[in-house]
């Protein structure tokens, strides 16, 4: 194997199955170019963006390079639900998406005319690779009676199986809705986030056993001990988050939302359960603010438990001129896929429209 290769265990649920077996998949170490480098890199991404009329999108979780020049440049940084509300409403014939590949695939869905890049292809997400589209098909064929809601962190094959596609940002609207009109529900693929869910709306859910390699390594002792030696701070929590370590936190909520809460609750210092690749956009809003990554399994472990999405990582400066310059790494999504995979985000989209669920990237409005 490359040295430049790192091996991470994912949850691997079979259909129907109440257990997890694990997995093995591969992440590439991300590449850091010199203050030159970084210069140059940066002049010539802006030259491209502008010639080829492209429009760079980014998560929170990618380098804080990405999201300042996503920024810059007249694109945004924000989380999955703003990320694929973006493309349609930009102007710009090709969307440069750093992210993870389901990202750019939601991109290519909702916007089939344009051309989608993305910096690395192989950016994966264990919560995708967890549910595979054929065991996930016979999972839902064995429950027909139920709607099938499946997360944004999906494959297109699953979203085009799915009646409704959600966010970490509007999944509990949209389940408590189904849950008002009398509708049981399959869910898939996160099991802390599916059992939040339920918790919070009391909706009759069954549930996928995926989760997300990251998320999964907050502790809950070593988070009391942290609280206790902070007792000032407040606690932020992703619902991808194991229900232990959910169950304390101030609040619960999407990355958009956790660095709203950042910037509304009064608070001084913060602890983080989350990717560490937040932390940019919320001590760029609050330089004067602590904030502290909640604690994990053991510092330096395994490259999972350094708070860090291995696949989020892949994504570089070199990556976006590369794809820009040559027109490599395009999303293609078979096109009858992406026609029913769009009705189960176009639904998530409409609803959010209704609620009046804001939703653009803030720091960049
Ligand atoms: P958000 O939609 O909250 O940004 O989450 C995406 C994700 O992959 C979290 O791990
Ligand atoms: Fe997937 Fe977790 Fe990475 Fe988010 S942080 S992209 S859920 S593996």
């Amino acid at each position: 194997m490359q040295d430049n290769i790192i091996t991470i265990a994912y949850d691997h649920p079979g259909a129907g199955q109440s257990s997890c077996s694990t997995a093995q998949a591969w992440a590439k170490q991300p590449r850091e170019p010199n203050p030159e480098e970084k210069a140059e890199l940066i002049t010539r991404i802006k030259r491209l963006l502008k010639e080829q009329d492209a429009v760079l999108v980014a998560h929170y979780y990618v380098h804080p390079d990405l999201q300042d020049l996503a920024e810059a440049t007249g694109g945004m940084v924000s989380d999955s639900l703003d990320m694929a509300n973006f493309g349609h409403q930009h102007p710009a014939k090709t969307i440069v998406v750093a992210g993870v590949r389901f990202m750019g695939e939601t991109a290519k869905i909702l916007n089939p005319e344009k051309r989608v890049l993305m910096p690395d292809l192989e950016a994966e997400c264990s919560l995708d690779l967890g549910c595979p589209a054929d065991e996930f098909a016979a999972f839902c064929d064995a429950h027909p009676d139920r709607t099938v809601v499946v997360y944004a962190n999906t494959s297109a094959t699953v979203k085009a199986r799915a009646d409704w596609m959600v966010t970490s940002s509007i999944a509990l609207p949209i389940v408590k809705y189904l849950k008002e009109h009398g509708e049981k529900i399959l869910w898939a693929p996160d099991r802390h986030l599916g059992a939040y869910v339920q918790e919070q709306t009391g909706a009759d859910m069954l549930l996928w056993q995926g989760s997300c390699v990251v998320h999964d390594e907050f502790k809950m002792q070593e988070l009391i001990e942290l609280k206790a030696q902070h007792p000032h701070a407040k606690v932020l929590v992703h619902p991808e988050s194991p229900r232990a370590v959910v169950k304390l936190a101030d609040v619960v909520g999407s990355t958009t939302q956790l660095i709203k809460a950042t910037q509304t609750l009064g608070a001084k210092e913060f602890i983080v359960a989350t990717d560490n690749g937040i932390m940019h956009k919320m001590r760029t809003l609050s330089p004067d603010k602590i904030f502290l990554e909640a604690p994990t399994a053991g510092y330096g472990a395994n490259c999972t438990s350094c708070n860090h999405c291995p696949w989020m990582a892949m994504n570089d400066l070199f990556g976006v001129a590369e794809v820009l310059e040559t027109g490599r790494n395009e999303i293609h999504v078979d096109p009858a896929i992406g026609l029913r995979a769009k009705v189960s985000i176009r639904r998530m989209l409409d609803f959010a429209k209704q609620i009046n669920l804001p939703t653009r990237g803030i720091g960049n409005v």
